[in-house]
Order: C-alpha cells, then structure tokens, then sequence
C-alpha cells in the first residue's frame, strides 16, 4: 500500500480479480444488468471498498435509512444484484452463482450468502430523494429484479472486450503512478461530459493547490442523450494534450455506472476517488444531478452531514461558474458581481443546436477542438 496516499475507505484494498473458471458446477446463471456489470468491475478492483460483493438487507437498509454498513462505515447508496423472480428461485444460501454478461460471457461467481426482497420504494426516495419513474436512476432501480442476491464475488473477467484498456487504471494502478509521479495531493475530476470551459477552469484552480490532478470521467453507463464514451474520450485527450501541462496531469476512466443520484451520488463519488488515492475531490453546481431533482448546491452541503473524519478525502467545493466578458475570464457569484448581459451562458440544449448546424459555440464556452470533434460527432450521427 502505497504510503503518504490516503488510505482506501475501511482501510483495505479490495481485490476480487483473479479467479479462474473452474467449469464446476452452478445453481444458477445470472445476467447482469449494464448497471450491475459496472459494480462489478468497481468492486473486484477496489473502486468500491470496503465492498467485496453485493450487499445484504441489512446493509441495504442501514444504508438507505443512515447512509452506512451496518458496521458503521459511511456508504450512501445500494449496490445490489437484483434478479427477477425464475431466477432467485434456483438458488439457496451456499450456492455458487455464476455471473454473466450480455453475450453469456463468464465474469465470475457470486456465493450466495442470502437473498431477500428489495424495497424499491425505500431505496428510491432515501437514496435518490424521488420515486419519480421518469428519474433515469430511479428507473433503473424500478426496471431490475425484486430480489437481490448477497455474497461476495470472485471476479475471472471483470469486462470483455473493454475500452480504453490503456487508461482503464485500477486504485492500485492509479496509487502507484502517483507514486511515480511524486505527487502526495491528487485532486480527481469527476465528470460525464465533454470538458467545457467552466469544467477546465475548476481543474486548473485545483491544479494550483494540488500536485496532481485525475481527469476521471465516469464511462460506464450513461442515459440515453449523454455523449458517448468513445466521443468524450476523444475530446479529452485532445484537450490535455493542447491546454494541460503533462507532468500534472493523468487521464484514467472510472467504469462506474452512473445513477444521477445528485447529493448522495457525489459521496459515492468521492468514496470511489479515495479508493483511487485521491486526497480531493471536486464537487461543482448540481454535482451528479439531472433535470431539477436536486438543489444547486445540495450535493456540496451533505458532505456536512457526515461525521468528522468518515472520508479521508476532503472535497472542494465551487459555484456557478461562468465566463464573464468584463472580467475577460471565468467567474462565479463569489469572485465577480453579475452585470446585466455581461456573462456567456448557453443551455444545453442551445449548445446541440449550434453543434448540429456544425457551428462552434463561443470560445468563452468550449475549446474550439472540442467543438469540432463534438460536430464531427454529430454529423456522423453520435
Ligand atoms: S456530473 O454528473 O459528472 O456531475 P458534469 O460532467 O456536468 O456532470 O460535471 C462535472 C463536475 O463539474 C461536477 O462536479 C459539476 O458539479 C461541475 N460543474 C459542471 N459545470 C459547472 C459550472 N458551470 N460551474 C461549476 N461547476 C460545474
């Protein structure tokens, strides 16, 4: 374990990977869920210690009702293998489970410890504060299995055919090229976008208190509408190599899937950078939000609520920003007053728009290397 990197959450590394397939035999075959494929890999490479498999009810309950393991430990969210009802049929406590992926590739085993019926509702409203179907994470909690199977996992395969493999760094993997790089503060990004200039700008604050910084944008999956993976990748690479400075800057992937889950997710969020090595974590507006579920600021403000001391990662916290004209830079409600028409601010939905008539949108808004890939991307039909 690397010294002088904060120490995983709960203390020890987890390591699920390395199994074999051993042919023996199974009560039941599972396919996993998109969504359960990504907890899988970040459980069997440590991502999500001190989890090593699916959680029990009494987990599942203790983390809903006070967001911890019923040891104590702070954990926001359920991380469950759901199975419809043929399925926890077959099995009984003790059995070996083998676990699949959507072409019927082995992953690995689960051995089952308990199975009991999920209360969807419950995990709706404590962890994702909606029991609204038409919240893209709360759907997928809605759409799985009404029972959950619990037990460790021993992992032979943690994805097949897996993209970016040469920036698809474990925690230890991570841990140890921060190492190398010297760096003993490493501040990780956290995103599911391309990087536009407000993203830049908080990296680059960052940067300046930290010897390091992790572009870790989160490429497991996504709802539909969200840029896809190859897309953004291509975006990032482009970005650092034009505008970052190399030798405190490190591109990696986090094979997390996302659940939109705003305040409760931005913890579950930093508890995966710990893991990682990371000693700061940037929380911005909205943080791991959608539509207008969550409070601006909300996902900055639960971190207040955990005791002293639970994480060992200390987030930094930013407002709103915006590029303003006067300021000639960009700005928040903190560092500039707001002038009538002086701030460039594009929706969303504006920013498709222009890209799909292949204009770039302002430079005060995005690198116009970005913007180009992202019309070349929508132009091919990305
Ligand atoms: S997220 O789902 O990963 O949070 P996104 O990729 O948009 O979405 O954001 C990445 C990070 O940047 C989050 O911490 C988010 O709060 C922050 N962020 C995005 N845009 C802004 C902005 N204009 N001002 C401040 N923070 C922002």
């Amino acid at each position: 374990m690397s010294k002088g990197l904060v120490p995983p959450h709960g203390g020890r590394l987890i390591n699920r990977l390395g199994a074999k397939d051993d042919g023996g035999a199974v009560a039941a075959t599972v396919l996993l869920t998109q969504k359960q494929q990504c907890d899988l890999e970040m459980i069997a490479v440590g991502a999500m210690s001190p989890l090593e498999g699916f959680m029990g009810e009494a987990d599942y309950n203790s983390v809903c009702d006070r967001m911890t393991l019923t040891n104590g430990t702070i954990w926001p969210m359920p991380v469950t293998c759901a199975v419809d009802d043929a399925t926890a049929g077959k099995v009984k406590v003790g059995d070996r489970v083998k676990l699949v992926d959507d072409a019927s590739r082995l992953l690995g085993y689960l051995t089952l410890k308990e199975k009991y019926k999920q209360d969807k509702r419950k995990q709706a409203l404590k962890a994702y504060g909606t029991e609204d179907p038409a919240h893209p994470g709360v759907k997928v909690v809605m759409d799985e299995g009404d029972t959950c199977l619990a037990g460790p996992i021993d992992v032979v395969t943690a994805r097949h055919d897996p993209m970016f493999v040469d920036h698809r760094l474990t925690p230890a993997q991570t841990r140890a090229a921060f190492e190398k790089h010297g760096w003993k503060t490493v501040v990780a990004f956290q995103t599911r976008n391309p990087i536009h200039r407000a993203h830049e700008y908080l990296t680059k604050c960052a940067q300046e208190i930290c010897d390091g910084l992790l572009i870790h944008p989160l490429m497991g999956a996504t709802k539909d509408g969200d840029i896809p993976a190859d897309v953004r990748m291509k975006c990032y690479e482009v970005l650092i190599e034009n505008y970052y400075h190399p030798d405190h800057t490190m591109l990696s992937i986090m094979p997390a899937a996302m659940r939109y889950a705003g305040p409760r997710e931005a913890i579950l969020h930093a508890i995966y950078r710990q893991n990682y090595g990371c000693s700061h974590f940037i929380v911005g507006r909205d943080h791991a939000g959608v539509g207008d579920y969550y409070g601006t600021y909300d996902a900055q403000r639960i971190f207040e609520t955990l005791p002293d001391g639970a994480l060992k990662i200390q987030t930094l916290n930013f407002e709103h920003t915006v590029w303003s004209k006067k300021a000639g830079g960009m700005v928040s409600g903190k560092t500039f007053p707001k002038i009538e028409g002086d701030q460039i601010f594009l929706s969303g939905t504006k920013v498709r728009e222009m890209l799909v008539k292949g204009e770039r949108p302002p430079v005060e808004f995005t690198r116009p290397e970005i913007a180009d890939i992202l019309i070349e991307a929508m132009r091919s039909g990305g």
